[in-house]
């Protein structure tokens, strides 16, 4: 589409638009688990792009907490040394050129460290202490987000101890500070414990406090599948039962538990991936049009599209484990084989599924989702077959071998969309073929340097809970998979590992689909070369 109209970089053909956001008012973040990885990696590069562009607050402390005793100069320079190790780096984080050193240093001058014990109310005090006095020195109005970067275990203490500290009231009127707190995934491990940790949660904090966050919903691509749906009219009178086959969601990755044995051990690839990023990329494509664009209408209507799914029975859904094989041209091991994972693990590193929703909407149209680690390319997408034509009215062309259509929503990487559909082949006899039409983000818009949590820390700021999970709706997610969760941990399959690394997931998984209809089969798990989309 690109090349037909003209435009390499659609933003540049038109006026440029006004940018609409503007910098968030004046607050404090702190961050717990300030020497972790996804501090280090992600929300760090998150709050410097932010930065870059303008929308970090003009008032403004960052505190970085955590258990190493170490100096605010010392955190500062970690920071910025895994920041200078991203440039030129095709596979880092973010892609960027150079560091804007300005901009850097604007940003270090707001920043703390302060050490300490999560577990140890005394840390608490000191933490106090010390955000109070750099609230009065920076004047950001006592406004106060808290970001639990943290092993799960620590959610509930924290919570607690920030509450008994006095360090979250927060009475919810116009102009009085406010007190918010982040909590990374996994929110639970199973239904009962994400209602204890809401429950938990709840007893100190107002709902309206918590930011339950995905980071699924940070990618452009997810947030994009609001605009084609409720921007576009063309989509919603084809978008159900009536012309919907069956949808597949795909998020295969080519990397294993990447030395996080311990952790993938007690999780697995169902309560690691599922309840969470796959609902996320499934309630975005099958959720009502809702009634507005405020945060609640949009919850609102993702938390009924999660109550609609159907509780998953045993044999809805199938598990695999990788072997060793081949990924991405390097040898590598088998799950059972990785640092800290047991010789006999029962743990699976794929799941294949299939939903139903039991709405009016789509009522008896299947949704096949899979995930897994050690596949043969990285690649996640949606991808939405419509019911075939209803007759095949072509010469030496039977309705059996007249393809479906396809629209596919490509998440990562090669972030863009396409429509299959079929055209006469020339010649003079009438025969068809497949073609593709495709949207591609990096022809219409210029790439800037994203890690993914740049919109979600802005949200969190300006108080947007539109992209961030609802108490209720956590709960939901945990009911849909609970019995497939307890059916699993109670048995061990006999045929693990039953898929190679390098390979598509396990054979049974392609049995969900040909199950329900013998010409349902997964799409290949490959990224299609750019000029040979089919
Ligand atoms: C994390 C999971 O939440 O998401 C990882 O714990 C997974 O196991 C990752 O690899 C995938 O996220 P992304 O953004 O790299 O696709």
């Amino acid at each position: 589409m690109g090349d037909l109209m003209n435009h390499p970089h659609g933003e540049t053909a038109t006026p440029a638009q006004p940018a609409s956001a503007k910098p968030p008012g004046p607050c404090s973040i702190v961050i717990f688990g300030a020497g972790g990885d996804l501090t280090k990696r992600l929300l760090m590069p998150a709050l410097y792009n932010l930065a870059n562009t303008g929308l970090t607050p003009e008032k403004f402390v960052l505190i970085g907490a955590d258990i190493a005793k170490r100096s605010t100069d010392d955190w500062k320079a970690s920071l910025h040394k895994t920041l200078e190790s991203f440039i030129g780096d095709p596979n880092a984080e973010d892609q960027i050129k150079a560091i804007d050193e300005a901009n850097w240093s604007k940003l270090a001058a707001h920043m703390s460290y302060v050490q300490g014990d999560f577990t140890d109310a005394g840390f608490y005090q000191s933490l106090k202490t010390e955000l109070e006095s750099l609230e009065s020195q920076h004047g950001t109005g006592g406004n106060r987000l808290f970001y639990l970067a943290v092993a799960d275990r620590f959610f509930g203490t924290i919570v607690e101890h920030l509450g008994a500290a006095g360090l979250v009231e927060h009475k919810g009127d116009e102009g009085a500070p406010w007190r918010r707190v982040v909590i990374e995934k996994p929110f639970g491990h199973s239904l009962d414990s994400a209602k204890a940790l809401n429950a938990q949660v709840l007893a100190v904090l107002k709902e309206e406090q918590v930011y339950r966050i995905d980071h699924f919903l940070g990618k452009e691509t997810v947030q994009n599948i609001m605009a084609l749906r409720f921007g576009n009219g063309m989509f919603e009178p084809i978008w159900n039962r009536d012309r919907i086959d069956h949808v597949q969601i795909t998020v295969a990755e080519t990397v294993g538990v990447e030395g996080r044995g311990k952790f993938y051990e007690q999780t697995g690839a169902l309560r690691d991936m599922v309840p969470n990023h796959v609902f996320q990329l499934l309630a975005m494509v099958t959720m009502e049009p809702p009634v507005g664009f405020k945060p609640e209408a949009i919850r609102a209507k993702k938390y009924d599209l999660f109550a609609s799914i159907e509780t998953l029975a045993d044999d809805d859904a199938v598990r695999g484990q990788y072997g060793a094989g081949t990924v991405a041209g390097k040898p590598v091991i088998a799950y059972r084989d990785e640092p800290d994972v047991a010789k006999e693990s029962a743990v699976e590193t794929y799941v294949g599924m299939r939903l139903k929703i039991n709405n009016w909407r789509w009522a008896g149209v299947p949704f096949y989702i899979r995930t897994g680690k050690h596949m043969t390319c990285r690649m996640t997408e949606i991808a939405i077959q419509f019911k075939k034509a209803p007759l095949a009215a072509f010469q030496d062309t039977s309705l059996e071998t007249l393809p479906p259509n396809w629209l596919v929503l490509r998440i990562q990487p090669d972030e863009g969309i396409a429509l299959q559909f079929e055209v006469k082949r020339p010649g003079q006899s009438m025969r068809l073929a497949p073609a593709n039409m495709e949207f591609r983000y990096s022809d219409w818009f210029k790439p800037e340097p994203n890690v993914g949590y740049e919109t979600l820390l802005y949200d969190c700021m300006i108080g947007d809970q539109t992209l961030f999970q609802r108490a209720d709706m956590v709960e939901e997610t945990w009911r849909v998979v609970q019995g497939v969760i307890d059916h699993w941990g109670s048995t061990t399959p006999a045929d693990f590992p039953n898929y190679e690394s390098g390979g598509a997931g396990p054979a049974a998984s392609d049995a969900l689909l040909s199950h329900d209809d013998r010409t349902r089969h997964w799409r290949p798990v490959s990224v299609p070369a750019k000029d040979d989309r089919a």
